[in-house]
Order: C-alpha cells, then sequence, then structure tokens
C-alpha cells in the first residue's frame, strides 16, 4: 500500500513550505547590485595640504580592487597623471605631487575581475594655498636701535651656523663655555680655551661679546664647591678668578653678566650659594667692585630669570640694584632672561615690568630669549596655529623692547639658533620648537615675528 503522508511529514512539509516562501526567490534591487558590483561609496578627503589630498571609501565587499580618476575638470576631460583610472587595491588614495591652492575633481570605481562598477560620486578637493615664504632679512639690519644677539658654542661655529651668525647677529653670548666650571675647572688651573675661540670669532667677526656669567650657582665647578681653605682665602680665589677672566678679554668683551640668578624664587631673599656662605650677603658688590677694577670699560649686569611673572623676586632684586646705584656700586644694567611661553607672560606684563628697569637709568637686556610652543605637552608636532601664536609672542616681545627708551637700550639676545638645539628640550623633557629656525636652518614664522616687531 502506498503510504502518501503521515500527518507530521505533512506538517513538515507545511512548514518548508511556508519558510521557503517567506525567502525571496528573485534577489531584490539591492542584492542585485552587490552581485553586480557596487560604487564606492561615502568618500571622505582625510588628509589635505599644499601638494597632496588624501581621501577615503567605504570598501566594497565584491571588489578586489578600485581604480581612481583625478581631472582638473569636472568633465573628467583633463587627467592629472597617473590618476587616469590608477588601479590599487585599498580603499584609499594619496593623490601626491599637486599644486597649491588648486582645484581637482576625483571618482573612483569598483573593480572585480572583468566587471566594473558605475563610478563613485565626483568630489572637488582644493589643495592648501603655499604659505608666503618668511622675509628672510638680517635681523641686525632691521634693529637699528639696539644689537641682536645670539648664544653660541664652539661646535657651532661653522658651516652654515656661522653664515647666519654673520648674517643675522651683532652680539654673542657664549651658552655654556664662559661659566666658572669651564673656565676655572681646577684649582689654580684656569681653561680659557672655549672662551678665546667664541672671543676670537667674535672679534674676527665684528660682533660684540657678552660676557656670561661669572658668578653661577649652577656652573660653579665642584672643587669651589668643596673648597678647602678659609673663607678669607676663598674670597681671594673668587677675586683672582674675576680679575683674571675680565682683564683677558677688556676690550674684547663688551659686558659681563657677572652675577647670574642670586635670588630664590620666593621669599625675596639671595640664594644660599657657596659663594653667599663663604663671603656674606656682599659677595655680590665684590664681585661687581671686581670686574669694574679688571674692566673699567665693560658693562655689568645683573641677570635672573622670571623676572616678568615673579614680583618678589623682581623686586628683591631691583632692590639690591636701587642699593648699588645708592651707593655708588657698579652696575651699569639688568638682563631679563626671557624663558618665556607662546601663551604668556601678557605683553603689557612685560612692558611695565621692563619700565621698571628703564625708570632707574639701567640698560636693558633681553637676555634668553626662547618661546616654548608646547608648554602643557599637548603637540607632538608644530602647528601653524601654534607657530602663529609663538610668532605673535616674539612679535609683542621686539615691540616692547624696541618701544623702551633709547638710552636703555642694549641687546635682544636669542637662546639658541635652530629648535633642536634648544636646552629647553633636554631640560623640560619634552618636544619643544622655541627657537627662530627649524632642524633645517630655515626660518620660522617666529624670525618673520621678531621682523614684524621692528616695523
Ligand atoms: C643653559 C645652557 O643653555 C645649557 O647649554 C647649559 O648646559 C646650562 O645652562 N639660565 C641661564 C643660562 O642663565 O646660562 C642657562 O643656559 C639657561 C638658564
Amino acid at each position: 500500500m502506498r503510504k502518501i503522508f503521515q500527518l507530521s511529514e505533512i506538517k513538515i512539509l507545511f512548514i518548508f513550505l511556508f519558510c521557503w516562501s517567506c525567502s525571496s526567490d528573485e534577489p531584490d534591487d539591492n542584492s542585485m547590485m552587490q552581485l553586480e558590483l557596487n560604487s564606492p561609496q561615502n568618500l571622505v578627503v582625510t588628509q589635505i595640504n599644499e601638494t597632496a589630498f588624501q581621501i577615503t571609501w567605504d570598501a566594497v565587499s565584491s571588489a578586489t580592487s578600485y581604480q581612481s580618476q583625478v581631472s582638473l575638470t569636472p568633465s573628467f576631460d583633463a587627467f592629472v597623471a597617473p590618476y587616469d583610472n590608477l588601479e590599487d587595491s585599498g580603499n584609499q588614495i594619496n593623490v601626491i605631487n599637486l599644486e597649491s591652492g588648486t582645484s581637482y575633481f576625483f571618482k573612483v570605481r569598483s573593480v572585480r575581475d572583468d566587471k566594473y562598477s558605475e563610478y563613485s560620486e565626483v568630489i572637488e578637493v582644493t589643495t592648501e594655498n603655499a604659505a608666503e615664504p618668511e622675509p628672510d632679512t638680517p635681523l641686525k639690519e632691521v634693529a637699528t636701535t639696539f644689537s641682536v644677539g645670539m648664544a653660541v658654542s664652539t661646535s657651532k661655529l661653522g658651516g652654515q651656523w656661522d653664515a647666519i651668525y654673520k648674517r643675522e647677529y651683532n652680539n654673542i653670548t657664549a651658552e655654556w663655555e664662559m661659566k666658572m666650571n669651564i673656565m676655572y675647572p681646577s684649582e689654580g688651573n684656569y681653561d680659557f680655551s672655549k672662551a678665546d675661540l667664541i672671543v676670537d670669532y667674535a672679534v674676527a667677526n665684528n660682533m660684540d661679546v657678552h660676557g656670561h656669567a661669572l658668578i653661577w650657582h649652577a656652573a660653579t665647578p665642584s672643587w669651589v664647591e668643596n673648597f678647602t681653605g678659609t673663607d678669607e682665602e676663598f674670597s681671594e680665589m673668587v677675586e683672582d678668578y674675576i680679575k683674571t677672566t675680565v682683564s683677558r678679554y677688556a676690550g674684547k668683551v663688551r659686558s659681563w653678566d657677572v652675577v647670574n640668578e642670586a635670588f630664590e624664587d620666593s621669599g625675596g631673599v639671595l640664594r644660599n650659594s657657596v659663594f653667599r656662605q663663604r663671603m656674606g650677603d656682599d659677595y655680590i658688590e665684590k664681585c661687581y667692585q671686581w670686574t669694574r677694577e679688571a674692566d673699567p670699560n665693560c658693562l655689568i649686569f645683573y641677570n635672573d630669570y622670571n623676572m616678568v611673572i615673579n614680583e618678589t623676586k623682581r623686586m628683591a632684586a631691583l632692590n639690591m640694584v636701587d642699593d648699588f646705584i645708592d651707593r655708588g656700586v657698579p652696575i651699569d644694567g639688568f638682563g631679563f632672561q626671557m624663558h618665556i611661553s607662546y601663551n604668556g607672560p601678557s605683553k603689557s606684563l612685560i612692558a611695565s615690568t621692563s619700565k621698571e628697569v628703564t625708570d632707574r637709568g639701567l640698560l636693558l637686556h633681553f637676555s634668553e630669549l626662547d618661546v616654548r610652543a608646547n608648554p602643557n605637552n599637548d603637540l607632538s608636532s608644530l602647528t601653524v596655529e601654534r607657530s602663529e601664536q609663538q610668532k605673535n609672542k616674539v612679535k609683542e616681545v621686539v615691540e616692547v623692547y624696541n618701544a623702551i627708551p633709547e638710552s636703555s637700550k642694549f641687546a635682544l639676545t636669542i637662546w639658541g639658533l635652530r629648535d633642536p638645539d634648544s636646552w629647553l628640550i633636554d631640560f623640560w623633557g619634552q618636544n619643544d620648537w622655541p627657537l627662530l629656525y627649524d632642524a633645517n636652518f630655515n626660518i620660522k614664522k617666529a624670525h618673520t615675528g621678531f621682523l614684524e616687531g621692528l616695523e
């Protein structure tokens, strides 16, 4: 007997027929297109600069590669080589070697075997305008009422350094080779070899030398820190050091930072250096007097940092200077180091604190200018925006300096040439670009800011 279907089998058949009827027997439009190869969608310009751009689109799952076209016209009849159906497997393209400030049209299609999709939508991309070339007029030619200084070291007196130093600056400071630990490394043995190279370089190139710094707690040789003689012998040793050094360079070194950074950051008190411990609070005036005795014509400066923002320290230093002036202790000038940042201090504070110095009839030296671009460590490279901000701060500093009374003008010194050479990178242990030249000896916007500050 032929058994047709049992009830349970009928149920299964019914369910099967029901499910089959639910699924489509004809592909809908969408799946049909997938089969036929979709065009790339969602084109986005992911990078753009003066000579290149990058476009990314959603990967098309059925595509094995893409063909891109770049044209100068929206009708795609002026192709930009090599982008005439240039084939690549990735869903992204870098279009390079373009003209700046030019509009380009871009489209792309998917490829699989010998099949091609329709082209995508057309995207128009305009490359950025090339930056105006920065003016490279030498600073010393534009700054006619004061000297423009640069911190140098003997390992960087040749090559491109030499060319730029000679062109741009008329005053140099030894960044570290005219400090006591270098010039007087062991008892009774002076070593002026590095200082001589720097001074000779300046003389040969008609530059002034700013001597920096005879006494600085951070560059005191260890034999002086641990001096074994009496206090009187200590004082004689310092007198000999100052007179030997200053007289050696009399007529060649125009000015000296005799004591550098003598005050604590808070409390308005003298730093308790070995000089203060051994010689007493009047060690500073003694050093100033010995300097004057060794070279009656040199200019004698006091130099310190954070002079603009640290009022307590500034007032303590200025009170010392007032006292020196009252009592006839030699002092000619005051140095604001000017290790500052792109975002401070403000121009008005720099101006008002400078006035406190110039009102006293002293020379004012902006002695170690650098402008941190990355004080909060929020950048991994110098952005255009930040370099503009840095430029503005340099411009403000120069505007302030240029506006002080002529009789107080001395020099504005920049603390190093190229960004990667700046002492600040080691000092803060993070990236920064604080100077006026980049790693390749190209002038930065900050250099233009200096020039604009003189206009
Ligand atoms: C720094 C130099 O830039 C470094 O090369 C050196 O190793 C240490 O001194 N205040 C000063 C300068 O007066 O002498 C310092 O220069 C920076 C801070």
